[in-house]
């Protein structure tokens, strides 16, 4: 079977002697969510940067089995690939409706308007200040308006970096639930990057841990079920950071 995204062999390189990805390799598979592992600098966020097409690569990536390695980003976008950055990049100058409608321009304004309404059942929260502006929401708000802006061109796989970062526990919460729909409702492809172990685990079907830019660990989600084999797999691949892996209060 072919899979949704095939990742073989990626360098990421800022510039001479500064690699920050190396020779990572992996697979997506169409519903199955995805979660990269590590510390702070590991290479995340760089990684689905390459996916995207926003920074050079090296090495192949494939899209339904077609090499996607050369495609600007919106030739990606529109073949399903869609990522959500670290730093929520709404328009604060917009309102909620039109960062939505922006996030799905190239959508035939019919089916636009059936995805706002399912993504406005999804996040009632935003839906309540759809003509509000931006800037005005709630950090966990902005955060559910960059997740529906994803949504809005339809992808096949969405890629989150760091949903929850400077969230409040409960909004953390309330984020992964909604994570958790819209995993339910299709064949919808995420990588996720957090620092959130847990909280991950519980969405995730397969962790892929990275080290100074490489994968040094892989796990099911099955195989963590215990606190022991957390703790193991922590202890292993992420070293002397599970404070900041742990901060969620489950
Ligand atoms: N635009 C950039 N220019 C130069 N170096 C970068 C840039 N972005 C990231 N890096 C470096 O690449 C490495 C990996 O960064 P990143 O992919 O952001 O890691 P993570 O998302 O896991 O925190 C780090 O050493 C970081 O300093
Ligand atoms: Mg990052």
């Amino acid at each position: 079977m072919t899979s949704l995204l095939s990742v073989q062999n990626l360098s990421v390189f800022y510039g001479a002697g500064a690699q920050a990805v190396e020779d990572v390799s992996f697979e997506v598979e169409p519903g199955r969510v995805t979660a990269l592992l590590g510390a702070n600098g590991a290479g995340k966020s760089s990684i689905m940067q390459a996916v995207a097409g926003l920074v050079p690569s090296k090495g192949k990536l494939l899209f339904e089995g077609e090499d996607i390695g050369g495609l600007p980003t919106r030739e990606r976008v529109r073949r399903g690939i869609v990522y959500v950055p670290e730093r929520r990049e709404i328009v604060g100058d917009l309102s909620v409706r039109e960062n939505l409608v922006l996030g799905g321009y190239q959508v035939p304004s019919r089916e636009r308007q059936e995805r706002m309404d399912a993504i406005l059942e999804l996040f009632p929260e935003i839906a309540s200040k759809i003509d509000r502006g931006a800037w005005r929401l709630s950090g966990g708000e902005q955060q559910m308006l960059a997740i529906g802006r994803g949504l809005m061109s339809g992808p096949r796989l969405l890629l989150l970096d760091e949903p929850s970062l400077g969230l409040a526990p409960l909004l953390v919460r309330r984020v992964f639930e909604r994570l958790g729909a819209i995993r339910g409702g299709g064949d919808l492809a995420i990588v996720l990057v957090e620092q959130n172990l847990r909280m991950t685990m519980r969405l995730c079907d397969e962790l892929h841990f990275l080290r100074g830019g490489r994968i040094v660990g892989y796990r099911r989600a099955e195989e963590l079920q215990d606190d022991a084999a957390r703790q193991q797999a922590i202890d292993a691949y992420l070293g002397a950071t599970p404070a900041e892996l742990e901060k969620e209060h489950a």
